[in-house]
């Protein structure tokens, strides 16, 4: 491990007037448009090369999304930096709807419509794509979405822009800090609406993640990923083995966050523990790992020196 594994997960807060602290999320905020171009500014001085964006809209609706907001961050970010970062963003709806779904609801509002949702994510990805960003990275988990977004890609002339897919992703409680962040926590009233276990992976069904990943593959993805991390190195082992792509794992919030909460009530030494789990990330088979400590990583495997 040199650092250079890492992605560095950015939230960009529509209308935030100074950065905001998260709550377990140490050295990350929610930033402003101003203060996302410092801290980039500095996590490039400091060796921090690749990031994945998150934007975090002003309003939420049920329809009719806007993306100019992401659109804008993004070719700022580009235009600034150019080619001295890689910037990767992430596409779902879950910080746009009003429900907190990572899509559309169907007209009856008791499920979340696929077909409608995955040309709506390919929409965003292609304007993404257009402003600049050099990767997208659907989080949604509905069927199809990488062929539609492969397509559109296609459409506004980037065929050269990467599918980060979020291939196999867990219906997990550690996603708990990230939807702080990002003010997208699901917020229906009923089962169906108040969780996302009908589009997210159930965590005792591991052969789902393998079939969702195959499909991701043959459908362009060019990089796959597990997430959350720890808890699940065994699939991760087991996916990075069998298909031959370059395996991503998403340290998720609330990992990240555990071992700082550990760490500030001096129950563990903290680098040190990060170091470990992102060894252990590692030798499962991930060549990339994204997570909140992206930017201490460097100085961390310098220090204290470290494995694989
Ligand atoms: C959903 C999305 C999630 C994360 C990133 N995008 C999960 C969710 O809320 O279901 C989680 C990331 C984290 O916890 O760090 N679009």
């Amino acid at each position: 491990m040199s650092g250079d594994e890492f992605i560095q997960p950015l939230f960009a807060v529509q209308g935030l007037k100074n950065p905001e602290s998260i709550p377990g999320l140490t050295g990350v905020a929610r930033e402003s448009e101003h203060s996302l171009l410092t801290q980039i500014e500095q996590d490039l001085e400091n060796g921090v090369r690749s990031f994945l964006l998150f934007g975090v809209p002003e309003s939420k609706r049920e329809s009719g999304f806007d993306f100019t907001f992401p659109e804008r961050m993004i070719s700022t970010i580009k235009k600034r930096f150019g080619s001295d970062l890689f910037l990767a963003v992430d596409v779902c709806l879950c910080s746009y709807t009003s429900h907190g779904q990572c899509g559309f609801l169907s007209p009856e509002g008791d499920h979340v419509d696929n077909s409608t949702t995955v040309a709506e994510l390919a929409r965003a990805a292609s304007i993404y794509a257009a402003a600049g960003a050099d990767c997208v990275a659907p989080s949604d988990m509905m069927d199809g979405r990488v062929a539609a977004i492969r397509r559109s890609l296609d459409q506004v002339g980037r065929p050269d822009a990467l599918i980060l897919s979020y291939s196999a992703k867990f219906h997990s409680k550690f996603y708990g800090p990230f939807r702080v962040a990002a003010d997208s926590a699901p917020k229906g009233t009923n089962r169906v609406l108040t969780d996302r276990s009908t589009y997210q992976i159930d965590p005792a069904r591991p052969s789902d993640a393998l079939l969702s990943s195959r499909r991701d593959a043959d459908e362009g993805a060019d990089i796959l990923m597990v997430k959350p991390a720890l808890a699940y190195l065994d699939v991760l082992a087991k996916l990075s083995a069998e298909i031959p792509l370059p395996w991503a794992a998403y340290e998720v919030s609330g990992e990240w966050a555990g071992i700082e909460l550990l760490a500030e009530r001096n129950l563990v030494d903290g680098p040190r523990a990060h170091l470990e789990s992102w060894t252990a990330i590692r030798r499962a088979g991930a060549e990339i790992i994204i997570s909140y400590g992206a930017r201490r990583a460097r100085e961390w495997i310098q220090k204290y020196g470290n494995a694989k």
